[in-house]
């Protein structure tokens, strides 16, 4: 397989020239032109999207949510497995339909998979004009300006320093309750599977006071969750100061402090009782009981926990780079249940047919759910991806039948946990933030518990934003059905 990424270059020489070619015309104005932006992948994409749109409409764009509407369609996309890519493919291929029809639009391809093949896009797919990585949105005005002008433009820089603290997301799509908030980006582990930190770059921390004051502005917005998002959230940290590096520092005689993610998970937590605080993705060699002891002070940071193990065997864990054993995970587990007791959720990411894993290898995945009683997972079949240090070292040799098979087991073995977590949940009332309508029925209203399970209940004169407190009565297994007992006021 061509090996397109190698290393975490900071600047390739196909994105030199491309800058030496980009345009000096005036950013240009986005006035009557319509964007239309579809997301894939994790949520860090979805609230990148919002950054993006936050660019695009201060260029004077207006969004649109129908694409044969648009002048400007973006697409941000996933690199995870092959089947994200793919995706995106098929719909670069629906496009064009619209582009023969309408061949002044512009097609943009974000995200992860613009990082990953640059410019190679650009030949792989002719619909495409822009390509533009993670950290590059800021240059979005100038390159479509570059388009503009007939040609096509690319740029994949990945920054040691961007976090986009100073923009405000302008929030697609959304519920008016709950929201995300971008904490960090990039990742500086190398579990081996993974495409993430070559898409995605290095790892930095943004300025604890531009979340906070993000989470402020949306409570007073009327939103009632925030999600804090990093792909390692757990090493969070910010040096308070440093930007005074240095002389300034010493004259003002200020020590610097580090703000680490127990700390702003507090800081967050304390913008208001009614604000939720939720964070995602745990690593399980980085969560500290210091943020266990945190989320136990705070009723308002909810007892879940994302915490993916990816397998339950350690000789498939260490081939996947994830530095801790089994018995480190179930440590942690441990830990968790002890300081915050039995009813916290905890959910995971699993690989199933790893390079190399072995029948018996895969059973210790089972038995480790079994251990864990997780209360949801997110489940796949292994996806050997370009330029990963997996894809270097092993042999994706595991048959595609024999990974669909134990992946099948994985999936049966969860919803059965899901079910007999959801039943512990039975006869016992649970605060429930509403977010809206039921799926089903207009009558009925959803929300979340503390767990982060889906409730769903009468609407009686319930509204969304509100809290309410639900008599859980019956369950599946991936929802908890009940009637409230008692009107909070918020
Ligand atoms: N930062 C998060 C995960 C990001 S990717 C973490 O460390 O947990 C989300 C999930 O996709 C991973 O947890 C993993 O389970 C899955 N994944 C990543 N690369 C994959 C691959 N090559 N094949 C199959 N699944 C993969
Ligand atoms: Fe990928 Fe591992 Fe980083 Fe998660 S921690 S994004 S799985 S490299
Ligand atoms: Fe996909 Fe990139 Fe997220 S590869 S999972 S969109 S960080």
């Amino acid at each position: 397989m061509e090996k397109i990424i190698s290393d975490l270059d900071i600047i390739s020489e196909k994105d030199k020239n491309t800058q030496e070619v980009r345009s000096s015309k005036d950013v240009p104005s986005g006035k009557n032109r319509k964007l239309y932006i579809e997301s894939y992948g994790c949520q860090m994409n979805f609230s990148d999207s919002e950054i993006v749109t936050s660019i695009m409409t201060g260029e004077g764009f207006e969004t649109t949510s129908q694409a044969r509407e648009a002048d400007l369609i973006l697409i941000n996309t996933c690199s995870i497995r092959d089947k994200a890519e793919q995706t995106v493919r098929n719909r670069l291929n629906h496009f064009n339909g619209l582009k023969k029809k309408k061949p002044e639009i512009t097609v943009g391809i974000l995200g992860c998979m613009a990082e990953r093949l640059k410019s190679k896009l650009l030949e792989e797919e002719k619909i495409v004009d822009l390509v533009v990585g993670p950290d590059a949105y800021r240059d979005l005005p100038k390159l479509i300006g570059q388009v503009d002008e007939g040609q096509k433009a690319v740029n994949t820089f990945l920054s040691r320093e961007e976090t986009y603290a100073d923009i405000s997301p302008v929030r697609l799509n959304s519920n008016g309750v709950t929201a995300f908030i971008s904490i960090m980006r990039g990742c500086d582990n190398m579990c081996s599977f993974c495409v993430v930190p070559f898409t995605r770059g290095r790892e930095r921390s943004r300025d604890p006071h531009s979340i906070v004051d993000e989470a402020k502005t949306l409570f007073s917005q009327g939103f009632r969750e925030v999600t804090l998002l990093g792909q390692n959230v757990d090493s969070y940290k910010w040096v308070e100061n440093e930007a005074l590096k240095g002389k300034a520092r010493i004259e003002k005689n200020q020590p610097a402090k580090v703000v680490n993610f127990a700390n702003l998970l507090e800081m967050v937590a304390t913008v208001h009782p009614d604000l939720r605080v939720r964070f995602s993705t745990s690593h399980p060699k980085d969560i500290t009981d210091e943020v266990l002891y945190a989320m136990k002070r705070h009723d308002n940071i909810c007892k879940n926990i994302h915490l993916p193990a990816q397998s339950g065997n350690s000789r498939i864990l260490e081939m996947m780079n994830r530095t801790y054993t089994r018995e480190w995970y179930i440590k942690k587990v441990d830990a968790i249940r002890e300081i915050l007791g039995q009813g916290c959720g905890i959910t995971s990411d699993m690989i199933a047919g790893f390079c190399t894993e072995t029948d018996e290898e895969h059973n210790d995945t089972i038995t480790l759910m079994d251990y864990v009683q997780y209360d949801y997972s997110y489940m796949f079949a292994y996806s050997e991806r370009p330029g990963t240090l997996a894809e270097k070292k092993y042999t994706d040799d595991v048959p595609d039948e024999v990974k669909k098979t134990r992946l099948a087991e994985i999936i049966d073995k969860q919803r059965a946990l899901s079910k007999a977590r959801n039943l512990l949940d039975l006869k016992k009332v649970h605060r429930v933030l509403i977010e809206g309508s039921s799926k089903k029925s207009e009558d009925y209203l959803q929300g979340r518990n503390d767990a982060n399970k889906v409730v769903v209940f009468p609407r009686a004169h319930y509204a969304p934003g509100q809290y309410a407190d639900i008599l859980v009565t019956d369950c599946t297994s991936a929802t908890l059905i009940g009637e409230a007992v008692q009107k909070h006021t918020n």
